[in-house]
């Protein structure tokens, strides 16, 4: 067969996949959580009473006035209500028989387990909460969290909101100077951290790097550090405090603070535009309304599911979808600390035997690095406590899909493909797994209350454009962490104000489907990790040889996208490739790996149009190695001819 019509077979293949629909197996549906389609119906004839039927499912300590106070785009949920998010994820749990059942199942990288049942979490908790307050965290503070994937890590967040005070969770993966710039913009007043994390057998060293990082934050004045693994490092007698002495101090009761429905939780940086990350303000009452009413509906969660999400929780994903939505549900979870190949490519599937997990959430990269390395990894291990199984992060193409239900749900389990992102705080379009068919690729339809449309540049419903959520939604952000301005300007001026802007192209099929076509906007998705474009611009900028970069995204068959960078080196730079090798080096110091390029291709100009801007879809077209498309807008098109000449070369060589 010739490559061509190879290729051709493929479309049509995925044109069939497409097309298919897959109706919940009946003995799922028989007993699912929701089994009655009216529910959509019901929830769209008055959306207030329905989140507040929902909200119900959370412990007030008073209840609310008022459901919701809209005055576009500026929302509150549950106006005058009081709760406490670690009372609802901790101690209601202990206090109703759930007291003994385990919370968390952790399973190191190296092959420790531990299991946490809910009283162990409030025991820890409670004396973590008392270890901030006698170092002077109080309410409203801000506590930065920079740690691997270990039990204290949800502690130490539920520890701040006992207290009230805003955590902010940095990526383990980050550097330093990432860590630097996001405690700086929190003014945060304390770190948490650990001596180090296992990542595919090598050590990060978190408080190491965190040093560097403290050197620049005056804001902070404790340290505490959690010991995983006695790796070497310095102690700064006064500021750093190891964390299992705190704890052995502590007094076993802190008093949850009763909070406002709209006091702060968290605050959590993504990428965005610029090559600043915005805080995303969450709050209380809303959020977790919010993420507990999808989790419950969506994963089907039942008493007893053990329940895997295999997000980091320095994501958006894991603090809604492993911290507080499944805690606050009272469900036991898996945690695993490591990479899905080690010591070898079957080390979820193992998890996933060993431990019975009925209900796997994971990403399209991860589905699609398990696809590349094969069958027979999942087919070694018995699958036949899954149930449910869930995708989020990326759009996931039609054989992916299938790929994953097939060989992982082998064709038993519904497959839930989820779309959010870290400013909606909760899971908006959907398939509720027993009540609708799914359709491969597409991620359904607003969850029951949510109320979405694909709309055109003028703001007319279309087939196909960019995705808005036209009704406020109770887990929303709130605003930008100190840049109120550009909360409004970001995500509610594409329209009306009332109208939020996704920033997501969508297009929407005649059953009401929502298919997502990925990012509109300068944000790459690179293994389902969110780096804005002028971020790794400005890392590469940053240093002394580059005069001028351009940064796009190209397609990549397992990680979704990956990062193409052309630079113009300063007057007596050579462009080599030890230069471009720093590079790359220099965007892991500022930003971290995830956001290293794939490539450096140099040149002695970028591609502008007449009036300046960088053309990136020119940029794309050479780094994917297409066609050269109209060129005639370039200001002098000569250096595209020279750019596509070097990239070929760089191709050959
Ligand atoms: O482009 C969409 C994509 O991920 C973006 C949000 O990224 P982040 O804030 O990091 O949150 C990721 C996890 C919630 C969105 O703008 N995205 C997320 N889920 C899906 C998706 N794209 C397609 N299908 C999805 N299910």
């Amino acid at each position: 067969m010739s490559d061509d019509s190879a290729g051709r077979e493929q479309d049509l293949s995925r044109l069939l996949v497409e097309e298919r629909v897959f109706q919940p197996p009946p003995d799922f549906a028989a007993g699912a959580v929701v089994a009655d389609p009216s529910v959509y119906e019901r929830a769209q004839a008055d959306p207030e009473a329905f989140w507040a039927e929902m909200a119900e499912q959370l412990d007030w300590y008073e209840k609310w006035e008022e459901v919701l106070r809209w005055d576009p785009p500026h929302a509150e949920w549950f106006v005058g209500g009081k709760l406490n998010a670690c009372y609802n994820c901790v101690d209601r749990h202990v206090h109703n028989g759930r007291r003994n059942q385990a919370a968390i199942i952790w399973e190191g990288e190296a092959g420790e387990r531990r299991t946490l049942t809910y009283w162990d979490l409030y025991r820890e908790t409670n004396k973590l909460a008392n270890a901030l307050k006698s170092l002077g965290v109080a309410k409203g503070d801000r506590v930065a969290i920079y740690m691997p994937m270990i039990p204290e890590l949800p502690i130490a967040m539920l520890a701040c909101a006992r207290i009230g005070a805003i955590h902010s969770v940095i990526f383990g993966g980050f550097s330093s100077e990432a860590l630097r710039d996001r405690i700086l913009d929190a003014g945060a007043k304390m770190l948490i951290t650990a001596d180090g994390g296992y990542r595919r057998g090598q050590i990060i060293p978190l408080k190491h790097d965190a040093d560097y990082a403290l050197r620049e934050t005056p804001s902070i004045e404790h340290v505490i550090i959690v010991e995983r693994g006695r790796f070497p490092l310095r102690i700064v007698s006064g500021r750093d405090h190891w964390y299992h002495r705190l704890l052995q101090e502590a007094e076993s009761y802190c008093e949850p603070e009763p909070m406002d429905a709209e006091d702060i939780l968290y605050t959590l940086y993504t990428s965005g535009t610029t090559g600043q990350p915005k805080g995303i303000v969450h709050t209380t009452g809303g959020y977790m309304t919010g993420v507990l009413a999808t989790l419950r509906w969506i994963f089907d969660l039942k008493d007893d599911d053990v329940y895997w999400c295999t997000a980091d929780i320095g994501w958006v994903t894991g603090h809604s979808y492993i911290v507080y939505a499944p805690l606050a549900a009272g469900a036991t979870m898996l945690m695993y600390e490591g990479a899905p190949d080690w010591p070898e490519r079957d080390r979820f599937w193992q998890i996933v035997e060993e431990h019975g997990v009925t209900i796997f959430y994971t990403a399209p990269t991860a589905i699609r690095a398990f696809m590349k390395w094969g069958n027979q990894y999942p087919q070694a291990h018995d699958l036949s406590s899954l149930r449910l199984l869930g995708t989020v992060g990326e759009p996931i193409n039609p054989e992916a899909w299938m790929w994953y239900y097939e060989h992982i749900g082998r064709e038993r389990c519904p497959v839930v493909d989820t779309w959010w992102q870290t400013e909606t705080g909760m899971i908006l379009l959907t398939t509720l797994p027993g009540i609708d068919y799914m359709r491969p690729s597409y991620a359904g339809h607003p969850f029951p209350g949510v109320s979405a449309e694909v709309l055109n540049e003028a703001g007319e419903p279309a087939a196909s454009g960019y995705l808005a959520i036209t009704r406020p939604w109770p887990a929303m952000l709130r605003t930008i962490y100190n840049d109120p301005e550009r909360y409004v300007e970001q995500y509610w001026t594409k329209w009306d104000k009332a109208t939020y802007f996704t920033s997501d192209g969508a297009k929407r099929e005649e059953d009401g489907y929502f298919g997502l076509l990925g990012r509109v906007d300068d944000v790459l998705n690179v293994s389902g990790h969110r780096i804005g474009t002028m971020e790794v611009e400005s890392a590469l900028v940053d240093h002394e040889a580059v005069a001028e970069a351009a940064v796009v995204g190209v397609a990549d068959e397992v990680k979704g996208q990956a990062i193409a960078a052309f630079v113009t080196v300063k007057e007596g730079n050579e462009p080599t490739p030890e230069l471009s090798e720093q590079l790359r080096s220099h965007v892991v110091d500022k930003i971290g790996a995830i956001a290293r390029p794939q490539s450096v291709m140099f040149a002695g100009d970028l591609p502008k149009t007449r009036s300046g801007k960088i053309m990136r879809r020119l940029l794309r077209d050479i780094a994917q190695g297409q066609v050269l498309g109209d060129v005639t807008t370039l200001a002098d098109a000569s250096v595209v001819e020279e750019l596509k000449r070097r990239y070929e070369e760089q191709e050959d060589g």
